[in-house]
């Protein structure tokens, strides 16, 4: 078991991408981390480089409190899980789970009770004598996971490794994952462009674009009090709203001023008036009764079963989206006027920077 330490690792690559530029993190001895951003922001880049499969433009990596910034990937004692599962197809799964041993000449008895033990973990005992093309794809990657289990790695680096399940399946498997660390207790790092797994599955979440980290915490912080813009239009489906505006000085506190709305705010800290954006969840707006000067009109209608997503026209650049209980009375073409919930509000200034 390892912690490993991020101390501002930089990669660039030839041909002047910078595909990493300056990350830190500290990830705990046991913590499940999962690396969430867009694609092409380093998540793999910056897994690869704790595996040791790329060397760092600069920077350097502590694991537990080994510098292993220059150590070979055979040294130190990490077990990888990417998205291509690589599979030996000829070998059995008992033999593709048993492999890393048998290269490393283990007895086959102690080979025969390792693969028994780590195949229960992971709920393959029935599936040893089958070949990897009869497996399901949740299967073999359970097989996958046995394979890289079985060496007793000091942390698991995985990338991406559900991509390739259907939608039903990688649910499932996020479950698995999860029971599977509980029970081993090893370090995770985890890469994913996917918000739900990020949120369902981490301790923490690092959220990261272009390079960069731009917030590292447990997942409902990142969801509830996102650092700036990009974190909070990142995480949530459908995404947050944002409605431009203005914020304006008034008696006793400042006052949100934007085409279909204007909202009295107590003065906080700092904010001062100037051009503004609020970002408000689907789950936090409601739609109340129209009437006389109502100006938003329900353009769209998504039943998801449970609850229902409601598109609004209001006048601004894009549709407004409230999430409402499935069996409010809504149609497309009815006026109503929109409320917010007004402590789950957040503002950020024009560059995308939370407001306090
Ligand atoms: N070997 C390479 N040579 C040059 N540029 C590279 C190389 N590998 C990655 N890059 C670039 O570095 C950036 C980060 O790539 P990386 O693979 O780390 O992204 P990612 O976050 O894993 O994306 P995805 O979600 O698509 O897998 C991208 O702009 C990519 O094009
Ligand atoms: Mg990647």
């Amino acid at each position: 078991m390892a912690s490993i330490r991020l101390d501002n690792l930089v990669k660039r690559f030839s041909g002047g991408v910078e595909a990493v530029g300056g990350v830190s993190l500290d990830i705990a001895d046991g913590e499940f981390v999962v690396l969430v951003g867009p694609s092409g922001c380093g998540k793999t880049t910056t897994l690869n480089m704790i595996a040791g499969l790329e060397r760092p433009t600069a920077g350097d990596i502590w694991i537990g409190n080994d510098r292993v910034t220059d150590w070979e990937p055979g040294d130190r004692h990490l077990g990888m899980v990417f998205q291509s599962l690589a599979l030996f197809p000829h070998l059995t799964v008992f033999h593709n789970i048993a492999f890393p041993l048998m290269i490393k000449h283990v007895s086959r008895d102690g080979i025969a009770a390792r693969v028994s033990a780590v195949a229960a973990t992971l709920r393959v005992t029935h599936l040893l004598s089958k070949r990897p093309a009869t497996l399901s794809g949740g299967e073999a990657q359970r097989v996958a996971l046995a394979r890289t289990i079985i060496v007793k790695p000091s942390a698991f680096l995985m990338d991406e490794p559900l991509s390739s399940l259907d939608a039903k399946l990688r649910v499932e498997m996020r479950t698995e994952l999860k029971r599977l660390h509980a029970q081993l207790g090893a370090t995770f790092v985890y890469v994913t462009h996917d918000q739900a797994e990020a949120m369902t599955m981490a301790d923490r979440i690092v959220v990261m674009d272009q390079g960069r980290i731009h917030q590292v915490g447990p997942p409902l912080t990142i969801y509830n009090d996102p650092t700036n813009r990009f974190v909070a239009g990142f995480f949530g489906v459908p995404a947050m709203n944002f409605i431009e505006g203005e914020l304006r000085e008034a008696a006793g506190g400042l006052v949100f001023q934007a085409p279909v709305l204007r909202l009295g705010l107590a003065r906080t800290t700092g904010a001062g008036a100037g051009p503004a954006v609020l970002g408000v969840r689907p789950e936090h707006l409601r739609l109340a009764d129209g009437g006389e000067g109502s100006s938003v009109t329900v353009s769209l209608i998504e039943p998801l079963g449970d609850e229902t997503l409601v598109f609004l026209d209001y006048g601004g650049p894009a549709s407004l989206v409230a999430k409402v209980a499935a069996e409010d009375a809504v149609a497309v073409g009815d006026r109503c006027q929109v409320v917010l919930r007004t402590d789950k509000l957040v503002f950020f200034d024009a560059n995308g920077a939370r407001i306090a």
